[in-house]
């Protein structure tokens, strides 16, 4: 039960949107057409410092790199039956890669045909039992599932906690199942995101100190939250489907906020493809349509601006439009005859 407070957030620094973070990391969802696009990420001077790709095992892309380089964490997507998850991980670590962090069930609170991967709760439990304490007892840090930013994610995750304890609790030995970070996703609004990491949030009551362009005072709700004292990682999030200004904006606030609070650890702007191949808006990107960094795109790689429009470049299916266009002149101009 998240017990509201209105709390007055005053003004309290002039933040400069701080340029680098080692808090960075990628959210690798690679095009197969544009492998060239791969190398952006890691090119000298990137601020990425870590990433995932939903799989257990890491990219090829990147296969290369040390962890120290760019430390791949692995992802139990969703329902398995058996200890496939554990097994990888242990033979990554047998193989010499010092895995630190994994990162757990991709939004088990959401449909698949949005990308979910559709757990009920006491299953998930079960995976975990079988996949993810082995690992805790290793010492290897673990994230609790990461829901969507919808209304069933945090009573979900009651739920799950609630079947893991019952899981490993005999009569007279009530224990819990143990976690090490929160992850977090998020779509809409700078507002939106700022108080849903308060309903996970770091702390029993959480004051936050926004920063508006307007320099107002802005009151804004907090609840009691839901997993004190955790760290929080921001697996995915963006502003999608606004206009490029909008979406910029965000950006800027989004980054300021995460780098200023010591609750959040990482995160990783889900936006890292062409705008073609966007399903959260031909603005909310990294990359144009020629592959080119747009200013999100450098800006998060801790650079400059690069000027670069997300929607510019040839988009491969504006191509396809022109000769459409032009064979249907050329049928047109042939049926005139
Ligand atoms: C493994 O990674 C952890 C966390 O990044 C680090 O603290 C530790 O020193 C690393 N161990 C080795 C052997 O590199
Ligand atoms: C465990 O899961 C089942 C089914 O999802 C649910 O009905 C039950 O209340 C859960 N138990 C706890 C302790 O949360
Ligand atoms: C387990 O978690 C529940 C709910 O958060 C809490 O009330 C209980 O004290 C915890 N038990 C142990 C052994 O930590
Ligand atoms: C919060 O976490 C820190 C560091 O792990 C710990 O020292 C502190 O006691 C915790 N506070 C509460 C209220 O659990
Ligand atoms: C975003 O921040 C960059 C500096 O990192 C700045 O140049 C740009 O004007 C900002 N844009 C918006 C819309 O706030």
């Amino acid at each position: 039960m998240h017990s509201s407070f209105a709390l007055l957030a005053a003004v309290l620094s002039v933040a400069h949107a701080q340029t680098r973070s080692d808090k960075r990391g990628l959210v690798f969802v690679p095009n197969k057409k544009t492998p060239e696009d791969n190398t952006i990420w890691v090119r000298d001077g990137s601020d990425l410092t870590w990433y995932y790709n939903y799989d257990p095992t890491p990219s090829p892309a990147f296969a290369d790199k040390s962890q120290s380089d760019f430390e791949f964490v692995p992802m139990l997507w969703g329902s398995i039956d058996d200890t496939s998850f554990l097994d990888s991980v242990n033979k990554l670590i047998d193989g010499g890669r010092n895995i630190s962090h994994v990162l757990t069930f991709n939004e088990p609170d959401g449909s698949t045909q949005n990308g979910g991967s559709n757990v009920a709760p006491s299953k998930a439990a079960q995976v975990w039992v079988d996949n993810i304490i082995p690992l805790t007892e290793k010492g290897i840090k673990a994230g609790l599932p990461t829901c969507t930013g919808g209304e069933g994610g945090i009573p979900w995750l009651q739920q799950f906690l609630g079947n893991c304890s019952q899981l490993i609790s005999t009569d007279g030995n009530q224990k819990n199942c143990s976690y090490d970070f929160v992850g977090i996703h998020w779509y809409g609004n700078f507002e939106g995101l700022a108080s849903h990491l308060g309903e996970y949030a770091a702390a029993y009551v959480i004051l936050y100190y926004l920063l508006k362009q307007s320099m107002i005072n802005e009151l804004i709700n907090s609840w009691l939250c839901s997993f004190p004292n955790k760290t929080q990682w921001i697996t995915e999030y963006n502003l999608d489907n606004q206009d490029l200004t909008a979406t910029q904006e965000f950006f800027n606030t989004s980054a300021e906020y995460f780098d200023r609070l010591d609750s959040v650890a990482r995160y990783s702007y889900f936006g890292s493809f062409r705008s073609r191949d966007s399903n959260v808006g031909p603005n909310a990107v990294m990359l144009n349509n020629d592959g080119q960094l747009t200013d999100i795109g450098s800006w998060y790689l801790g650079s400059t601006a690069t000027g670069v429009k997300p929607q510019s470049g040839p988009a491969a299916r504006s191509q396809v439009d022109v000769l459409l266009a032009i064979t249907l002149v050329f049928v047109g101009s042939v049926l005139l005859i």
